[in-house]
């Protein structure tokens, strides 16, 4: 066992090494559980004795009443999540905002090209008077000396534009005519003339273009739609100037119409099918690390992140690029409605990450006190924009972005992973009075540090009891076989204390790869979360989403490019837990001795449908035999429904070369009061029983 302290530095020193290799800096993240890197595929079973196991479902016992919210989800913008990922946005640096800061080799002017066609000649410069907003510092300036067939700039997107013939493309650029005709001595009258915005395919095609009419002596944005006559994975965008002169252009925008529910300034839509496919019950956002940030600067602030998308504030990520906060918190609560789930945001405790210090920035430090009323307030109004009325001062701003009914937020997270320092404790105390104060009707989940134990999660835990917090997050990257050791975990919890939020787990398999060997061991823990979740409220896996070739932390429950998906098996766990949730924990029996310890179990009740669910998991390496009998049934249903989830050894994955290599498959057995199934190797199997 390593001690927690040379676990901690390999984990920084990995990361280091990671974030290097990746990003060529040496900058700021907030890693605590990230580099976990563990060897020994734990989690495999030797061969366990095959006798058939009798289960009992104790259905002549009182139900236990349980969380019915469970399964939820927890969105980081980390690994490409949000920008050039779930966000649909196609431009690439659209607002000319990348820094040094974020890749070494980053600039305002990174991801643009200058395009010259047909004898045109010109130049661009990065300009900062008078921007198109304060919060959005920087535009360019597009000199075009000779106009020949057009000069202009162009964009690859992110890895690429994938467009679609007969898709609808919306543009639009913020722009401001400077001077016509040459630099100096220029014509300073006229007509601005037009601009083209065009798709071309990676040879050069044109995949579909628009004029861009309208441009003015004063900053406006320009918009059009681009229906396009073609498809090409990896398109590019093109903005040409047709005629001598000077133009600033910012945030040139390039947005598929079918997003996730059509929405403006939307969602990827294949992308959030995949996360609404989950019907998970909440959703914690925006982060994780990124939610005290590298720095106190670095915090993730919400007010920075709603309004217009050229007022927002955009930020160095910290996990090594650039957000744009285009997917802000209107987007974020809006998707949480559009899939019936729970807004979980997370607000910072007005401390920055601890772990900031280790490349170049401070560790933990907190606002200064005197900022705390602001800070404080700040917090306050995030509940008056989600719940007030319209006529309210936030409500209002709410209203004006086009939903003036309250979103219903019920919980909010107060820091992540924070180190329990006294700076700490006395920036929590205040915002959690404060909040307690004002808004009794809001549940306040604090933080209990990195690791499922250890000095911050005692100390967390004890400063919980002090406040009388309702719950806790909780989180633990583990090998396989830490779940399966720890299947008891909630049992002794004491009732009394903090709910349990589980904000951040994942079995990390051998490399760190999805496997169905780690899929299962979530499998089994997620039995016992069912088990005890009278006192586990809430459980989320982490992290939801990286995209290919910039994976900055595995294993991750989805995978993606910009035309493909990949639903690992541990996707295909927690879609089988949330979709056969119950409300109710049926007591169920069995030999423990004989059922050995790689076999799990549990069973719930889903009063809505009065449906009775059992959870089977099997993580030895031979079938194992079940007696199952309903204790208490008067009348039973003849068949079930049964969903199988197994594969062909337990270190097998999905990937972009096998994206199926293990799905669930559902067939329909005979059931009664007692029947007898096969649990294969290596599977969890879901058995549904209607109610009669
Ligand atoms: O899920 C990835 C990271 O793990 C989160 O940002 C952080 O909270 C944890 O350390």
């Amino acid at each position: 066992m390593l001690s927690e302290n040379r676990f901690m530095r390999r984990k920084v020193s990995a990361f280091k090494r990671g974030l290097r290799s990746l990003c060529r800096i040496r900058r700021a993240a907030c890693i605590s559980t990230c580099v976990v890197i563990l060897s020994g595929a734990a989690g495999a079973f030797a061969a366990e004795p095959a006798s058939p196991l009798t289960l009992t479902v104790r259905l002549d016992r009182p139900v236990k009443a349980i969380s019915p919210d469970l399964f939820g989800i927890f969105f980081e913008d980390l690994s490409y999540a949000a920008d050039g990922g779930l966000y649909a946005e196609l431009i690439q640096n659209r607002s000319f905002e990348y820094h040094a800061t974020e890749q070494l080799t980053w600039n305002p002017l990174s991801f643009w090209e200058v395009v010259t066609r047909g004898g045109g000649r010109g130049s661009v410069a990065v300009g900062a008077s008078e921007p198109v907003h304060p919060n959005n510092p920087h535009y360019v300036v597009l000199d075009v000396a000779e106009v020949g067939e057009g000069v202009g700039l162009m964009n690859p997107g992110f890895d690429g534009i994938p467009v679609r013939e007969g898709e609808r493309y919306d543009v639009a650029v913020f722009a401001r005519q400077l001077y016509l005709g040459r630099r100096w001595g220029g014509v300073y009258e006229g007509t601005p003339p037009p601009l083209k915005a065009r798709l071309e395919s990676r040879d050069g095609r044109n995949l579909g273009e628009v004029t861009l009419t309208g441009l003015d002596w004063r900053w406006k944005r320009l918009t059009g739609t681009i229906t396009a006559t073609g498809s090409d994975d990896a398109a590019r965008f093109v903005l040409l100037a047709t005629e001598r002169g000077g133009t600033a252009l910012d945030v040139i925008s390039l947005f598929p119409q079918k997003t996730f529910r059509n929405r403006p300034n939307g969602l990827r839509a294949d992308l959030a099918q995949v996360l609404a496919d989950l019907k998970p019950k909440f959703v914690r956002f925006p982060g994780g690390c990124l939610v005290h940030g590298f720095g106190l600067g670095n915090m993730y602030r919400w007010k920075d992140t709603i309004g217009p998308i050229e007022q927002r504030r955009e930020q160095p990520n910290i996990w090594g690029y650039h957000q744009t906060a285009g997917l802000g918190y209107f987007e974020y609560f809006q998707f949480c409605e559009d899939i019936g789930a729970m807004p979980l945001p997370v607000v910072p405790a007005a401390v920055c990450c601890q772990n900031a210090n280790f490349t170049g920035g401070h560790g933990q430090r907190g606002l200064p006190l005197e900022q705390m009323p602001e800070y404080i307030q700040e917090v306050l109004d995030l509940i008056e924009w989600a719940n007030g009325p319209a006529d309210s001062e936030w409500g209002a701003k709410r209203a004006a972005a086009g939903h003036p009914e309250p979103f219903g937020l019920k919980y909010i997270g107060v820091g992540n992973e924070d180190q329990i320092t006294p700076v700490f404790k006395e920036r929590f105390k205040m915002i959690y009075e404060a909040v307690k104060a004002k808004h009794p009707e809001i549940v306040v989940i604090g933080t209990v540090g990195p690791f499922p134990d250890g000095e911050d999660f005692e100390a967390g835990w004890k400063f919980a009891d002090e406040l009388k917090l309702p719950m806790v997050d909780e989180h633990y990257y583990r090998p396989p076989q830490w779940f399966w050791d720890n299947l008891k975990r909630y049992d002794s919890y004491d009732r009394s204390r903090s709910k349990v939020y589980v904000g951040e787990y994942a079995a990390h398999d051998d490399r760190r790869r999805s496997t169905l060997r780690s899929a299962l061991a979530e499998a089994a823990y997620l039995t016992s979360l069912e088990r005890n979740g009278d006192v586990v409220a809430f459980a989320s896996y982490a992290p939801l989403l990286a995209k290919r070739e910039h994976t900055h932390w595995n294993p991750d429950l989805i995978y993606f490019s910009n035309t493909e998906i990949v639903r690992t098996i541990n996707y295909h766990v927690q879609q089988l837990f949330s979709l056969n949730s119950g409300d109710g924990y049926v007591a169920m029996e069995f030999d423990e001795a004989a059922a050995g310890k790689a076999f799990a179990a549990s069973a719930v009740r889903d009063s809505g449908t009065g449906d009775l669910i059992l959870k089977l998991v099997n993580g030895a390496n031979t079938a194992r035999t079940l007696d199952i009998r309903l204790a208490g049934v008067g009348n039973p249903a003849a068949t079930a429904t049964r969903t199988v989830l197994t594969g062909p050894n337990p270190a097998v994955v999905n990937d972009f070369g096998n994206p199926r290599a293990v799905v669930p498959q559902s067939d329909e057995i005979a059931a009664g009061a007692s029947f007898r199934c096969d649990a294969p190797a290596h599977s969890l199997t879901v058995i549904r029983i209607g109610a009669r």
